[in-house]
C-alpha cells in the first residue's frame, strides 16, 4: 500500500499532549465518494484543536490514528491553487458535520482528500502560506465578528486571550473593520504585539474605558466574568473555545439587567469563507503569522502551540 509523511495521533494522553503525537507514513488518502478529490497539501497551520485530539477530545480510541490538522492551501487534480475549506457533512455525527481530522483525515501530511465542493479558489493576492491560516481560526473569528456578533451594530469590540490564532484574528478584523477595539493578554510582550496591530492592550480583567458590544470569548474560565462585567447593554458575547476551562461561574443577574445575548458559534459557513477570503484580498488584511515551520519539524511546531508563547499562527510549510 503506497504511504506518505504525516503527523497524526497515535494514542490519547491529556496530561502531555505531545507524547501523542507520531510523525511517520500512513496510507495514501482514498477518496470515499466520487466526488471527493485529493489536494496536494502545500502548507497548514496549527490550531488549538490539534492539542485537543491529542488529549482525546472530540475523537474516540477506535478512531487511531488519525492524521491532525484541520487547515490546507494547495493544489487540486487539475493545478489550481486552492484553499479547503474543513468542514465535511458526516452523517451520524449529532452536529451533521465535523472538521478534518475527526471523522475524516487531517491535513497534516502530503495529501488530503476532501469533496470537492470544500475547495476554494486562492484569491489574487493571497499566499498559499496566508491561506493556509484562514478557514479555522480566521473564519471562526469572522462570523463571531459577524453573523453571530453583528459588529455593525458595535462601535466597540473586547477580545479575550489576544495571542491566540483565534484571537489575532479578530483583532486584525475588527480594526481592519474600524471599531475601536480592547484586547487582554497575559503577556506583556504579547500586549505590545496587539498594541501594533491597532488594539488597545489591557490586562486580563482590566476595567476598560468604555463597555463593549461586542466580547470575542475562546478562552472561557479565566476570563469570562470580565467578558460580563465590559459588555454594554444589549452586548453580544460570542463564545467559541474554552481553552481556560469551559465551566465559568456566570452572574445571571447582569444577563438579564444588562439584556446581554451569550451565543455559541463553531467555524463558519462556506460562505463566511468566500467573504473572509474576499475581505482580505480586497483590504489586504494578512494574517498574523507567529512562524513558519518546515513539515520535517512539526514536532517544533507543536510544542510551540503547546507552550503558549504564540502571537498569531503556526504554519507548516509542506514543501520543507
Ligand atoms: N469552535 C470553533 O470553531 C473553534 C475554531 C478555532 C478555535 N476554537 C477554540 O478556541 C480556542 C482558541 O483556539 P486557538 O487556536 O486560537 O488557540 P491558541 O492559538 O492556542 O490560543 C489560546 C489563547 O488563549 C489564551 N489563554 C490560554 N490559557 C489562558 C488562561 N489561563 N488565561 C487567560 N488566557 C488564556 C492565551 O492568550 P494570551 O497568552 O494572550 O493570554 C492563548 O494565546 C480553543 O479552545 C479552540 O478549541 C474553536
Amino acid at each position: 500500500m503506497p504511504t506518505m509523511r504525516a503527523a497524526f495521533a497515535s494514542r490519547f494522553d491529556d496530561a502531555d499532549p505531545l507524547a501523542a503525537l507520531t510523525v511517520g507514513e500512513r496510507p495514501e488518502p482514498t477518496p470515499p465518494a466520487d466526488d471527493w478529490v485529493t489536494v496536494e497539501v502545500r502548507a497548514s497551520s496549527l490550531n488549538h484543536h490539534d492539542l485537543w485530539s491529542l488529549r482525546g477530545v472530540g475523537l474516540t480510541e477506535a478512531q487511531l490514528p488519525m492524521i491532525l490538522g484541520c487547515d490546507a492551501a494547495g493544489v487540486d487534480p487539475e493545478g489550481n491553487e486552492v484553499v479547503v475549506y474543513p468542514v465535511v457533512a458526516t452523517p451520524g455525527d449529532p452536529r451533521g458535520s465535523s472538521i478534518l481530522s475527526e471523522h475524516f483525515p487531517g491535513t497534516f501530511a502530503e495529501r488530503v482528500a476532501v469533496p470537492r465542493a470544500n475547495l476554494v479558489p486562492l484569491p489574487e493576492g493571497l499566499t498559499l502560506t496566508d491561506a493556509a491560516c484562514l478557514p479555522t481560526a480566521w473564519l471562526t473569528a469572522w462570523r463571531m465578528l459577524t453573523t453571530k456578533g453583528r459588529v455593525d451594530d458595535a462601535d466597540a469590540v473586547l477580545v479575550q486571550g489576544a495571542g491566540g490564532g483565534v484571537a489575532t484574528a479578530a483583532v486584525a478584523l475588527a480594526v481592519a473593520m474600524g471599531k475601536r477595539v480592547y484586547a487582554t493578554s497575559r503577556d506583556a510582550g504579547k500586549r505590545e504585539r496587539i498594541a501594533a496591530l491597532g488594539a488597545t492592550a489591557v490586562e486580563p480583567g482590566a476595567r476598560l474605558p468604555e463597555r463593549v458590544g461586542v466580547v470575542i470569548e475562546t478562552v472561557g474560565a479565566a476570563t469570562f466574568d470580565h467578558s460580563l462585567k465590559s459588555a454594554a447593554p444589549m452586548a453580544r458575547i460570542v463564545v467559541s473555545g474554552a481553552t481556560a476551562g469551559h465551566e465559568p461561574k456566570i452572574n445571571l443577574r447582569r444577563i438579564f439587567a444588562m439584556q446581554l445575548e451569550i451565543l455559541g458559534t463553531s467555524m463558519g459557513t462556506p460562505g463566511e469563507l468566500y467573504e473572509l477570503l474576499a475581505f482580505c484580498a480586497d483590504r489586504q488584511v494578512r494574517p498574523v503569522v507567529d512562524s513558519v515551520v518546515p513539515f520535517s519539524k512539526v514536532e517544533e511546531a507543536f510544542a510551540r502551540l503547546h507552550g503558549g508563547e504564540v502571537f498569531g499562527k503556526v504554519v507548516l510549510d509542506h514543501t520543507a
